[in-house]
């Protein structure tokens, strides 16, 4: 990579940050789309957010940055605008710096989602969904599956309560879907969706039981790392069709790309 001064910089936000493999991510791909664009995570606890945010705001040459883990909702009161979807979400997880220091944040998981599904054969309209998770991600997918014409969206979190309160908002949003609060059941369903961070850790319990599930169905990972969790495994074991963790981080390059240069790449994904 030739970084120069007139290469646009971008940065991923995070504490911890050893895990992070965005960047690595992005740089491959804006190098592969001819883009002049080189982005480094930095390592910002959250006491030193609001400091960094407002660096960030100064720095001329920065294009725009990613925020992940635990920064996604706090850094949403240092910004000048959110778009509709990180509005919804109540979460950002990018930041576009404008020339004149303006910082707009939106919201891609749930776009990079329905991306990855797609490019991995995966329909969600009209499909009967259980997602199993109710936490940052978790909210992005529920508007973002319940938007793109899921006919049903079951959610089961281990705090019921996040499940609950998440159900009432995304039926509110999206009155064109029946979004109930499940016990985790996925026998009936035709996409299981993980938005929980079970799976990182060897020995984790599964999410859920696919046994239970017909093997025409599908099962859809979030976590990135190992790429075939043991949800996926089984899942691959039962001859059902599945969606990596790997794929949605993939989903979101076009997004960050069209957000941050509108002219280059209209996203190819609607989120309704
Ligand atoms: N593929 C991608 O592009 C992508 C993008 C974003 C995030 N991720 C991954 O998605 C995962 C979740 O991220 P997040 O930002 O949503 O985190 P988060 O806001 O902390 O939410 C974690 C979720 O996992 C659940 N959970 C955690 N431990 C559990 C356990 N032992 N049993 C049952 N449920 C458990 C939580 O339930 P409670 O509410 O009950 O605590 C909550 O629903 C992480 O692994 C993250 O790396 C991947």
């Amino acid at each position: 990579m030739r970084i120069t001064g007139r290469t646009a910089v971008m940065f991923i936000l995070c504490d911890p940050v050893d895990h992070v493999r965005g960047s690595d991510l992005l740089n491959r791909r804006f190098a592969a789309a001819g883009d002049d664009v080189a982005v480094s995570p930095l390592h910002v606890l959250p006491e030193d957010l609001a400091a960094v945010v407002g660096t960030l705001r100064a720095l001329r040459n920065v294009a725009g940055f990613g925020v992940t883990i635990p920064h996604k909702v706090a850094v949403v009161d240092r910004l000048d605008d959110l778009t509709d979807r990180a509005r919804l979400v109540g979460a950002v997880n990018f930041v576009r710096r404008d020339a004149d220091g303006r910082l707009t944040g939106d919201n891609v998981d749930g776009g990079g989602f329905l991306a990855g599904l797609a490019a991995d054969g995966i329909a969600v309209e009209g499909a009967s969904v259980l997602l199993v998770g109710a936490g940052g991600a978790g909210r992005a997918l529920a508007f973002a599956v319940a938007g793109a014409g899921a006919r049903r969206l079951a959610i089961h979190n281990r705090s019921e309560d996040a499940a609950r309160e998440l159900a009432a908002a995304v039926a509110a949003a999206r009155p064109g879907c029946e979004v109930v609060v499940s016990d985790g059941d996925p026998g009936a369903v035709d996409l299981l969706v993980n938005a929980t961070s079970l799976g990182l850790r060897a020995g984790d319990p599964l999410p859920a039981d696919v046994s239970r599930m017909s093997p025409g169905a599908a099962v859809a990972e979030i976590v990135i790392e190992p790429r075939t969790t043991p949800l996926l495994e089984a899942a691959l074991a039962r001859g059902m069709r599945v969606s990596y963790g790997q794929s949605m981080l993939e989903g979101q390059f076009d997004l960050v790309r069209a957000f941050v240069w509108p002219d280059r790449l209209p996203p190819r994904v609607s989120e309704g």
